[in-house]
């Protein structure tokens, strides 16, 4: 059976969603599933706009065919070939052998790359500021290498102000029937997992992202729709969606706050964690997140890591170093660009305590734009009462610096 929602005049959304997916990218847990979205316009010529993953494509072939009810599809637009989007285009080359397909020069030797055999159907290589017709509507075409990958493409359509933005502006979790943003509570229920799949997915690419930005914000004002390639389309308000990507992209802290992450295998420094959240609360710092590392995937602290001002690391030292987990964690904060935070630190260790050196040399020397308090909790073995005042100058510091007062 179809499943097709009308996105406004001629073009409607005919993808599908995915509960059955584990690990997005085989790496992310998406407890809410993920849409792969791909878009239909009928025009005096019929264009499909992107595919959706594998798992999906039954569901993309019964929505088509529904919509074009006994006529041809005549062209494929490929704004993005990561398989999520792209497995699919075999399909539909197979089904529609008449079909055109439009991309860039990467996208089809990507095509190439992957197997399908686009070469045997004609081919309209575009590139950035090329425009074409399909009838009433005319797009025109944006490059946007490596958001998320080097061949990506953004479409406006110039006519009715909608922009195929591929994975920008995307979100995890599945749709399940909503398709606008403005049909759920997106602020309530959704920034979190859509700041996770940016900030995962996209997050290493910030100036690539705000390349785009700029390029949209030349037409901001004929944007009237936003289609990505996961998660609702906006059609209200893109302005809060569009500044949040913005302060994302340009790894700004989204809030005053602070992250605490913590690593312990017996407790002791989760219980000095659990003392400065508190601490901190009592100064009235009270957006304060609190986290195990070791029980969180790390796409959440990504996350996370990408919303509050402040970072508090809490580790034990493991075998002379950081343990592993929040070195991991480190090593994803690098690999994602993040800059721009106020870090403090607590250390551990029962005989040769090295966390608190180590993490502060990987902060300074790994990454960009950061700040690490001067004030660092060190612990031997556990927090005791003689450490209280230690424990409250660095709850005073972070506040100081939360507010401001550096
Ligand atoms: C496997 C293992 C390796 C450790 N390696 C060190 C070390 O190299 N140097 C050190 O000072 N403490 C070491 N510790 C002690 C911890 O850093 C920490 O002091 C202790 O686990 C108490 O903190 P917790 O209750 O938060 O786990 C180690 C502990 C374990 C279990
Ligand atoms: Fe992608
Ligand atoms: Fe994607």
């Amino acid at each position: 059976m179809y499943c097709v929602r009308t996105v406004t005049n001629d073009l409607y959304w005919v993808g599908a969603n995915d509960h059955r997916l584990t690990l997005f990218e085989n790496i992310h847990p998406i407890p809410k599933g993920v849409s792969y979205n791909a878009y239909l316009l009928l025009d005096e010529k019929s264009v499909l706009f992107d595919t959706v993953d594998w798992s999906a494509c039954r569901q993309l072939l019964e929505n088509v065919e529904h919509l074009l009810d006994g006529r041809e599809l005549d062209y494929l637009v490929i704004n993005h070939m990561e398989p999520d989007h792209g497995a699919s285009i075999e399909e539909i080359l197979l089904r529609w052998p008449n079909v055109k397909v439009i991309s860039t020069e990467k996208a089809f030797l990507l095509m190439h790359q992957f197997g399908f055999h686009a070469d045997s159907h004609e081919c309209i290589q575009v590139k950035e500021g090329d425009t074409f017709c399909f009838g009433s509507h005319t797009v025109t075409f944006v490059a946007a290498p490596m958001v998320h990958w080097p061949e990506a493409m953004v479409t406006f359509d110039t006519t009715n102000g909608v922009l195929f933005s591929a994975d920008a502006f995307g979100s995890f979790i599945a749709l399940d029937g909503k398709l606008f943003a403005d049909e759920v509570n997106f602020d309530r229920d959704w920034i979190d997992e859509a700041r996770r799949y940016l900030t995962n997915i996209v997050g290493k690419y910030g100036p690539h992202v705000q390349l785009l930005l700029k390029q949209a914000g030349g037409i901001l004002d004929q944007i009237k729709f936003i289609c990505p390639l996961h998660g609702p389309v906006w059609r209200q308000d893109l302005g809060y969606f569009i500044d949040k990507y913005d302060k994302w992209s340009r790894y700004e802290p989204e809030e005053k706050g602070v992250l605490i992450a913590y690593a312990s295998m017996y407790g002791n420094t989760e219980a000095a964690a659990q003392a400065l959240a508190s601490r901190l609360c009592e100064k009235g710092i009270t957006n304060v997140a609190v986290y195990d590392v070791s029980n969180t995937h790390v796409s959440y602290l990504i996350a996370e890591s990408f919303k509050y001002s402040h970072i508090v690391l809490a580790s034990v030292t493991y075998n002379l170093g950081v343990y592993p987990v929040m070195k991991s964690f480190l090593e994803d904060m690098k690999a994602l660009n993040l800059q721009n935070r106020t870090f403090a630190l607590i250390e551990n260790g029962s005989w040769a305590c090295k966390s608190g050196d180590l993490m502060e040399k990987f902060i300074n020397e790994e990454m960009k734009n950061m700040t690490v308090l001067n004030e660092r909790l060190s612990l031997a073995s556990s927090l005791q009462g003689d450490k209280a005042a230690e424990l409250d100058a660095l709850a005073s510091t972070l506040a100081d610096s939360l507010n401001g007062q550096e």
